[in-house]
């Protein structure tokens, strides 16, 4: 009797230390910058909580002391302040390497209307937060890069309301990331908090898209929410297009519809996007929206059926300039600008998803997105609630997104061990994907090519069966050989799928000069480029490239001193907006490639 009770305690104690798997919320509410909001941001008062004391003493309740003998340890209103959007690592330098959890708190009036729901929205807080309003839990968010909100209606006030948030960039084994990133760990509200008003029968999300494979056919839903959402009539306009449809939800609020179509097609040519109307009962609002399709057939990506060469480059989510987690527009246009410049129509968002500003940026600049979930290197394949959460960033990367027109992949991890646990893991999240999006591509990014025989090199990761578009990451050049011995690498895939060579490149200081074989000279990093683009012209199945990386970013594994000084440098530019010598090499390699490519339509 003993024996078994002790074995229900250590059941019991295992259960309370594992982290619950998240209940995933509803996917967070579409198209936020199109609804009625109210804006947040701005200065928060915080307290730097490393020991997680805030919790036991309720800073949630953020109190005053009731009289001169009551004892309160902390206050909010005389502590300092972060801005938010931001991250908190660049805004105090005490807080440059912090890891661990920080309490924010906003007091801020609001005047409550009849007939109107309320939802505080985040655009992301990394990594892991818990969020209350006038001292009651909303609940709980993990993963640090997709949105996410909760209904505040019954307990938002008529005047002033206070707002707390824990946010904590604590790493753990078992979280997606794991505990090893080669990216800063940017901590705090690093996107736009807003509330967002709603009917109280409201829009919650919908797909307007071209149907599969169909240039001519939008299929289309709308997800309506409330509780009056059965039979409301539902109507999508395009009046540009002279397209009107209308259709009733069902019992679970949704109405689907099918139309013909005849539109300009998206692409980064002609980034076409047209106003759409959407509207039910008393919600309406307007989205921009381009229609294209993406396909692959053998080893050739098709943009509205035509072959189409992914003239890339990777980018971090890292500020220009002032550094730190970049959130707004001028960071993005700054960011798609070099892109643009660089002569690029693809660009792939690493390693995590990046903020909507720059996705919907790229709609308009007519730049196609690699979009990817930060399940990096080796993570706990074999944890239910890593899989959980995994999932959840997934099924929120896909919702946020999937009515944008240069969103073409969806990415599943980079750089990930080849094993069992590991192909289980990201063979479920392939079907998830599929199952929310049957229209874009999935990828991921992979550095298990094997050894074939002298300088030559065979692509046949598993992983590769449940993919459509393979991504390759090699570094000849840098971490193997010199970049001469790029030349004579030859690179083949067991599959007949598109192949991008996700990642290649070399470290270089802006301004640090010698000859080609002295590392962390422009020289050396601008002939590794010369060498790399020799080679990977002559991969069979080669769709396209997005060489690593646009800009220099923080890392705390690059700590030498006079050169990295805890920066990655293997950008074409600068942290400091710096064109190095590699960046006109590969503008030149794209121009030339450009100049010979047969007009898209
Ligand atoms: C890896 C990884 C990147 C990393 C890069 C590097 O391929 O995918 O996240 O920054 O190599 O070593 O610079």
């Amino acid at each position: 009797m003993r024996c078994l009770l002790l074995i229900f305690l250590f059941a019991a104690l295992i259960q309370t230390e594992m982290p619950q798997a998240q209940t995933p919320p509803a996917s967070p509410i579409a198209n936020v910058s199109g609804r009625k909001t109210t804006s947040l941001n701005g200065a928060w008062h915080i307290i730097v909580d490393p020991l997680e004391s805030g919790l036991n003493a309720k800073y949630f309740r953020n109190r005053k002391p009731k009289d001169k003998s009551d004892l309160v340890e902390y206050d909010f209103e005389a502590s300092e302040t972060l801005n938010v959007p931001g991250d908190w690592n660049t805004q105090k330098e005490k807080l440059l390497f912090y890891e661990g959890p920080v309490w924010y708190e906003k007091t801020f009036s609001y005047a409550k209307r009849e007939h109107t729901r309320v939802f505080v929205y985040f655009g992301a807080v990394n990594y892991r937060s818990r969020i209350y309003l006038n001292g009651e839990a909303l609940g709980e968010h993990e993963g640090g890069f997709t949105p996410f909100d909760f209904e505040v209606t019954k307990l938002l006030r008529d005047g002033e309301n206070f707002i707390v948030v824990e946010a904590s960039n604590q790493r753990r084994n078992d979280a997606v990331p794991g505990l090893n990133t080669d990216w800063w760990n940017y901590g705090g509200i690093t996107r736009d908090v807003l509330l967002i008003e709603t009917p109280e029968t409201f829009i919650h999300d919908y797909w307007v898209q071209l149907a599969k494979g169909s240039h001519d056919q939008i299929d289309g839903w709308v997800q309506v929410d409330g509780d009056r959402r059965p039979q409301q009539r539902v109507s999508v306009e395009i009046s540009e297009a002279g397209i009107k449809t209308s259709a009733v939800t069902d019992a679970d609020g949704r109405a689907a519809f099918h139309l013909p179509a005849k539109l300009q097609l998206w692409s980064p040519k002609n980034p076409k996007l047209y106003d759409v109307l959407i509207s039910s009962g008393g919600d309406a609002f307007h989205d921009s929206i381009g229609f294209r399709t993406i396909e692959t057939r053998g080893s050739q990506i098709l943009l509205n059926g035509e072959p189409i060469f992914l003239r890339g480059i990777s980018l971090h989510e890292e500020a220009p300039i002032r550094g730190g987690r970049a959130y707004s527009a001028d960071d993005a246009q700054t960011l798609l600008g070099w892109a643009k410049e660089l002569g690029c129509n693809f660009v792939r968002l690493a390693h995590y998803p990046h903020n909507e500003n720059e996705i919907r940026l790229a709609d308009r600049m007519g730049l196609l997105v690699w979009s990817e979930i930060p399940v990096y290197w080796d993570i706990a394949w074999d944890s239910p609630a890593t899989l959980a959460n995994a999932q959840l960033q997934l099924k929120d990367m896909i919702a946020r997104d999937h009515n944008r027109a240069s969103v073409i992949l969806w990415s599943l991890s980079n750089e990930t061990p080849v094993k069992p646990d590991r192909l289980t893991f990201l063979r479920t999240l392939a079907e998830d994907a599929r199952r929310l999006d049957s229209t874009r591509l999935i990828t991921s990014a992979m550095n298990s090519a094997e050894d074939d025989g002298p300088d030559r090199h065979i692509f046949r990761d598993p992983l590769g069966e449940f993919l459509d578009v393979l991504g390759l990451n090699e570094y000849y050049g840098w971490y193997v050989g010199r970049p001469e011995d790029a030349d004579r690498q030859i690179w083949t895939s067991v599959y007949d799928k598109p192949l991008i060579i996700s990642e290649f490149g070399g470290g270089a200081a802006y301004g640090r000069h010698g000859d080609a074989a002295t590392r962390w000279t422009e020289e050396y990093q601008a002939n590794l480029f010369v060498h790399q683009l020799n080679t990977v012209s002559k991969i069979p199945h080669l769709a396209g490239l997005s060489p690593w990386v646009l800009m220099d970013f923080r890392s705390p594994r690059r700590p030498l001193p006079g050169i990295q000084d805890y920066y990655n440098r293997k950008g074409l530019f600068s942290n400091a907006g710096q064109r190095k010598q590699a960046f006109f090499v590969l503008q030149k390699f794209y121009r030339d490639r450009q100049a010979h490519e047969p007009p898209l339509p």
